[in-house]
C-alpha cells in the first residue's frame, strides 16, 4: 500500500514510517528541511519538501500523488497559539482538502483524548491545544472521508510493549510511543475500522487482537437494525 505520512519526521510519524516500509509498504512523507530526505531515504522512505503552515491544498495534495492512505500525525507540539492552530487545526483541514484533491479516501488522524491531563491545570495554552483537536477531529468526521480518529494517552518514549487498549472509550494514562506507531501501522491496513473514533491507553491486549476487537462488525449492526 502506498502511505503519506504528515508528521513523518516526528516521535510517532517517524516509528510508523518504518514499520510500514518493514511491512514492504511504500512511504512517502511532507519534510520541511532538504536534509531530511536523506534521513528518510536511508530506511526507503521519501519526503517531499514543504510546509503545512504556508503550502497550498494543491501543492500538498500534488505531494500526495496516489497515495492510498493518509497518516496525520504532526503537531505543534506546545508552540505559539498561532501555530497550534495553524498546525493542529488548520494543517488537518489543508490535508483533508488535498486528499480530496488528490482522491485519496482513507485518512487516519492521531488526536488527544478531549479530557487528557485536566487533573494537571496544565493552563489556557493547553486548553485552547485540546480544543483545537477537537476541532480537527470534528473536521474529519464530516469530510466525508474513510477516516480514523486515533487518541492516545500522553506520550512516552520508553520501548513498546506490543499490548495496548484500545477503544471508543479509555482510561486516559500514558501509552509509548513506539506502541501507538504499531497500532497507526495496523490501523491503516485494517479498512474494517472506518469513520470511528479509537482511544489509546497502556494496556494488556496485543495489538494484533485489539484491532481485530475494533473492527465494527456490519453484520450484526445490520441485524441490529432489523430488529433481529
Ligand atoms: N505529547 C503527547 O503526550 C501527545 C498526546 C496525545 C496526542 N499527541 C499528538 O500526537 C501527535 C504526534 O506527536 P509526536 O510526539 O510524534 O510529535 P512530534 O515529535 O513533535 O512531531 C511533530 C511532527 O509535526 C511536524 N510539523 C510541525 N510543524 C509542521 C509544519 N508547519 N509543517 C509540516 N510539518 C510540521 C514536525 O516536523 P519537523 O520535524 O520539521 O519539526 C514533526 O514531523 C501530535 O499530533 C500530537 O499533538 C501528543
Amino acid at each position: 500500500m502506498k502511505i503519506f505520512i504528515i508528521g513523518i519526521t516526528g516521535g510517532v510519524g517517524g516509528q510508523v514510517a518504518r514499520k510500514l516500509r518493514e511491512q514492504g509498504d511504500d512511504v512517502a512523507g511532507l519534510v520541511r528541511r532538504e536534509e531530511q530526505k536523506g534521513e528518510l531515504a536511508e530506511f526507503g522512505a521519501v519526503g517531499h519538501v514543504g510546509d503545512l503552515t504556508n503550502g497550498s491544498a494543491r501543492a500538498l495534495a500534488d505531494m500526495i500523488g496516489d497515495a492510498e492512505t493518509i497518516v496525520f500525525s504532526a503537531g505543534a507540539g506546545g508552540g505559539s497559539r498561532e501555530a497550534i492552530a495553524a498546525i493542529d487545526r488548520d494543517g488537518v483541514i489543508k490535508a483533508i482538502e488535498a486528499a480530496h484533491l488528490a482522491k485519496v479516501q482513507r485518512f487516519v488522524l492521531v488526536s488527544v483524548f478531549p479530557e487528557a491531563w485536566r487533573d494537571r491545570f496544565e493552563g489556557d495554552g493547553f486548553e485552547y491545544y485540546i480544543r483545537m483537536k477537537k476541532q480537527a477531529d470534528v473536521a474529519l468526521s464530516r469530510s466525508g472521508l474513510d477516516w480514523v480518529i486515533l487518541r492516545p494517552a500522553a506520550l512516552q518514549d520508553y520501548s513498546g510493549r506490543g499490548t495496548i487498549a484500545l477503544g471508543p472509550a479509555e482510561i486516559h494514562e500514558q501509552v509509548s510511543r513506539e506502541d501507538v506507531a504499531t497500532t497507526l501501522a495496523a490501523v491503516v491496513h485494517e479498512t474494517g475500522i472506518s469513520r470511528q473514533i479509537l482511544e489509546l491507553n497502556a494496556g494488556d491486549t496485543p495489538v494484533s487482537e485489539a484491532i481485530r476487537a475494533a473492527v465494527r462488525d456490519t453484520t450484526r449492526a445490520g441485524e441490529d437494525s432489523r430488529g433481529s
